[in-house]
């Protein structure tokens, strides 16, 4: 019988580390385990580096001067946008409008979208969404008298695809779904929902802050979604600077939401012409150097052997699943197959904040609490879970590491 073939991935995780400086620290007299990457990933040399080359070098603010310096500025930062729209598969770089985060970009869809919407009008959610694709939709319930419908999750924590399709109405407008759960690791299956959605006459925002950092073959023209939202911080990339995808002429439907310098082409005392999208949604002096150094991230991840990196991260996630499966009193929530690199758990007896606190003894750093999903822990009947995500970074070592922390705090806490 010959032996199964066993597929090694090339992809380096003690190399990768080298670019990383803060992965060179010690916690607590420990070398950092660093396990909270679903919340923020570290930031390799070369994101540090384009964003202090900026302010060192070619800093001024964009879009408004005949100088040099502002045209170097403006170039870079523009620049940025066409590798976002590259990365994400937009058609166009007019399609990308930069804002703060993804929880900014969806408050932005909120705003503009919301706008056109009537009392009795229906959004639907999930069960798994992130407060940041809640919060803003209730505001739309509470001042408009929008319906909210939710989307349930199975015990294994997948999206009830049935469920979500039978919650459509002639009055749904908009479903926005999380593209990976930020707890369960979940991948939803991002080209079904949108069909559905569109199938009915809704549009969809797809919450992308998990998915664009860990799956390789983003594509939101093959998703066929209308907006797309992701968050730089947690893609290796500066805080400050996420994106919101628009699909074809949704920017110029839709009016602007926020005013301000930047975002019109002419003022008078009687009226405002707004500039062309994506202008027309960035009002103010944007977050220039974060937005730059956004774009080195996604070079610098798209540089990466991304397939490598998923099955590395998979690899990881199995080695912590089979190390946890032995804990007694372990309930681990997500299980979903294909799932990404994320591993929420309670343990029987032991608090996650406890956990949490002990296993920072040891340099391990998880993340513990609702994880800004209470409506996730209400449907599994918990106040919160720790939660262990993962990044190309990390190693087996690392979990080994993660592994004896937590056998020591059940230890003592139990
Ligand atoms: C699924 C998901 N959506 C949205 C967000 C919000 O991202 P940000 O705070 O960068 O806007 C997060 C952050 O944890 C997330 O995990």
């Amino acid at each position: 019988m010959t032996a199964p073939v066993r597929i090694e991935t090339m992809f380096d995780p003690y190399a990768l580390r080298a670019q990383f400086p803060i992965l060179k620290r010690e916690i607590n007299g420990k070398p950092l385990v660093y396990l909270d990457n679903a919340a923020s990933a570290q930031k390799p040399e070369a994101v540090i580096e384009a964003v202090a080359d900026v302010w060192r070098h070619s800093y001024a603010n964009v879009h408004r001067g005949l100088h040099t310096l502002a045209n170097e500025a403006t170039e870079a930062f523009e620049g940025a946008r066409a590798k976002t729209a590259r990365f994400l598969g937009a058609g166009r770089p007019e399609e990308i409008v930069f804002t703060r985060g993804a929880t900014e970009a969806i408050n932005l869809v909120a705003a503009s979208f919301g706008a056109e919407l009537k009392p009795g009008d229906e959004i639907i959610l999930s069960q798994m969404e992130h407060h940041s694709n809640i919060v803003p939709w209730h505001f739309l319930r509470e001042r408009l008298g929008v319906v909210l419908k939710w989307a349930p999750v199975t015990e294994d924590g997948a999206l009830d695809m049935d469920a979500y399709e039978a919650l459509f109405t002639p009055r749904t407008r908009l479903a926005a779904i999380s593209h990976m759960s930020n707890v369960l690791g979940t991948v939803n299956p991002a080209r079904r929902l949108a069909e559905i959605a569109h199938a009915h006459g809704a549009a969809i925002l797809l919450d992308g802050s998990q998915a664009a950092v860990h799956l390789p073959d983003l594509d939101v023209r093959v998703i066929g979604c209308d907006f797309y939202v992701f968050t730089g911080h947690k893609l290796y990339g500066p805080n400050g600077a996420g994106a919101l995808y628009a699909a074809g002429d949704w920017l110029e439907r839709l009016a602007p939401w926020q005013g301000g310098g930047e975002m019109i082409a002419e003022v008078s005392e009687t009226g405002v012409v707004y500039a062309d999208p994506p202008h027309k949604f960035e009002a103010g002096t944007p977050a220039i150097a974060d937005v730059i150094g956004l774009g080195a991230a996604i070079d610098w991840v798209q540089a990466l052997d991304r397939p490598g990196v998923l099955a590395h991260e998979r690899a990881l996630l199995d080695r912590t699943e089979a190390g946890l499966s032995d804990i007694k009193g372990l309930r681990l929530f997500g299980r979903t197959q294909d799932k990404g690199a994320i591993a929420a758990f309670t343990i029987e007896g032991a608090h996650p904040h406890d956990l949490a606190q002990i296993m920072d003894k040891y340099g391990v750093a998880v993340r513990a609490g609702h994880h800004c999903a209470h409506p996730l822990m209400q449907r599994y009947g918990v106040s919160g879970t720790v939660r262990a995500s993962f990044a190309a970074y990390n190693t087996v070592d690392d979990v080994d590491a993660f592994l004896e922390a937590l056998r020591k705090a059940i230890t003592f806490l139990i």
